[in-house]
């Protein structure tokens, strides 16, 4: 009896551990698939190439609103926040909470995961 409690207890230990290490361990390559999926449509990763919205080359750590040549909203201009990830983690979950009167038509991504997997890709992006 002793033992089983035991054995259930490493178990769970266990399985603690395992959802703990996923949660913490973002995958750059699956974030380039949900950006493909989600996010190429409007936004290029090359440097000086906007489509309907801006580069996101060097997204992370620059200002809202930074990229000479696109037209932006007066809310992105004005916005005056830094792409660091956890402002991207609160914008990316609902970008119209985040910037009101933003004209990015993107409803927001709702998943934990697949939000940091995306964070972990933008980090790449040079
Ligand atoms: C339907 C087109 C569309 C989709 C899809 C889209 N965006 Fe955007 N995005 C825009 C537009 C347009 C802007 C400029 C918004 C403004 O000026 O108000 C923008 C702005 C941004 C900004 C702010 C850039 C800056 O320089 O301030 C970031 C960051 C961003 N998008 C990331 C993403 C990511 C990541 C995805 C995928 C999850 C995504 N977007 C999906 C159209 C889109």
């Amino acid at each position: 009896m002793k033992r089983h409690l035991a054995s259930g207890i490493l178990l769970l230990a266990g399985a603690l551990l395992a959802t703990s290490h996923s949660a913490l361990a973002a995958d750059a390559d699956a974030g380039q698939g949900v950006f493909k999926a989600q996010c190429s449509i409007c936004h290029a990763v090359a440097a000086g190439r906007n489509m309907i919205g801006p580069s996101l080359a060097g997204i992370v750590g620059r200002e809202t609103g930074s990229v000479s040549g696109f037209h932006y909203s007066t809310a992105n201009k004005a916005a005056k926040l830094t792409w660091d990830a956890p402002t991207l983690d609160r914008y990316l979950t609902s970008p119209r909470t985040v910037i009101p009167g933003t004209t990015m038509t993107y409803a927001g991504l709702k998943d934990d995961a697949k939000r940091a997997d995306l964070i972990a890709y933008l980090e790449t992006l040079k």
